[in-house]
């Protein structure tokens, strides 16, 4: 038996949600007659409170679109330490909208006041800071969450000094059970927001990006021309759309574990779990995080290495409660293993 915690992205389709892909109506959606995609699109701008949605491959799509569709080349972007697009995207920013990132604050998010302290100003030898995103939850910073009315307000703060406002909703739907706030009070304030599906929802591919009627028909431009036209995805939309009715609120049981396996490590030596806020563990370790997840792997924990010293382990649909504490057992042993070998 191997526990896979290395993310959220690992989850399979259920029985009940390949059944649901193996009956979904489809069509051509580069025709846009895919009408499962478009009851998803639907679906989830209305979730956001937003004119409209983009289904599209990826969650890294969806920011390269929020990022191409709302800046010109040589702008600049406002974000979190650790935001996902200057880490994972494979510097798509640069290479695809000729952007600069600024980062502001400290652990993941920052005040609305560090949007007036990094804003450039108007000047010819400036650059334009013309975009500020936040993500919520935060996934580098170990899922922490953010309420809509402090994420609101750095909204409304870059709104209001002439920005537009990206929110990465990759893991929204964990920040809407974690915070008891809906999904569209979270996304209030934003212009353009990126939610997935593939991720503790539990759908095989999937992400959408959400705004006016405006920047989604430019991103739907865009999308084509970056090669993201599909045709029948009604079979993705249609999981996709499985997994927003019967497994969002589950989310709550994936941050039950999440705590609970934090709380197992309490005890363990050479380690300090972070007090997880959703289904994201941190673990900062004093050996080499390489060698403890090397070892956690031969006894059959597979978790993640964030920094030379750091493990993620990330709880999901297909880790169940009852596995917990062997998962604690097994990292505490690689942890004490790998001490031994400093
Ligand atoms: C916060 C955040 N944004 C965006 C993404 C990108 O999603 P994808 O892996 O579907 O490109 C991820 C992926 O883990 C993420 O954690």
């Amino acid at each position: 038996m191997i526990f896979d915690l290395r993310s959220d992205t690992v989850t399979k389709p259920t029985l009940e949600m390949r059944r649901a892909m193996a009956e979904a109506e489809v069509g051509d959606d580069v025709y846009g007659e895919d009408p499962t995609t478009l009851a998803l699109q639907e679906r989830v701008a209305v979730l956001l409170g937003k004119e409209a949605a983009l289904f599209v491959s990826s969650g890294t799509m969806a920011n390269q679109l929020a990022i191409a569709t709302q800046t010109r080349r040589g702008d600049e972007v406002i974000v979190g330490e650790g935001a996902h697009p200057i880490w994972y995207e494979s510097g798509g920013a640069a290479a695809l909208s000729g952007v600069q990132f600024q980062v502001a604050g400290t652990g993941g998010f920052y005040e609305p006041e560090d949007i007036d302290a990094n804003v450039k100003p108007r000047a010819y030898y400036s650059p334009r800071t013309s975009l500020i995103a936040l993500e919520n939850t935060h996934n580098r910073a170990g899922g922490r969450v953010l309420s809509a009315l402090k994420a609101n307000a750095i909204a409304e703060r870059a709104r209001s000094l002439g920005l537009r406002a990206h929110l990465d909703g990759a893991r929204l739907w964990n920040a809407a059970v974690a915070l008891g706030e809906s999904e569209s009070e979270l996304a209030r304030s934003f212009d353009t927001v990126s939610v997935c599906f593939s991720k503790g929802l539990g759908a095989p591919i999937g992400s959408a990006l959400v705004g006016d009627r405006v920047v989604i028909e430019e991103a739907h431009r865009l999308r084509k021309m970056w090669g993201g036209g599909m045709r029948q995805t009604g079979v993705l939309a249609a999981a996709a759309l499985h997994a927003l009715e019967h497994h969002r609120k589950r989310l709550a049981e994936d941050h039950a574990a999440g705590k609970m396996l934090s709380s197992l490590l309490k005890s363990a030596k050479g380690l300090k779990a972070r007090d997880p806020e959703t289904n994201i563990v941190n673990i900062d370790v004093e050996a080499d995080a390489d060698k403890v997840v090397a070892l956690a792997k031969d006894r059959g924990l597979l978790v993640g290495v964030s920094g030379p010293r750091r493990i993620r382990a990330v709880l999901h649909l297909d880790i169940a409660k009852e596995s917990v504490p062997r998962c604690a057992e097994i990292l505490a042993e690689a942890v004490s293993a790998a001490s031994k070998a400093l």
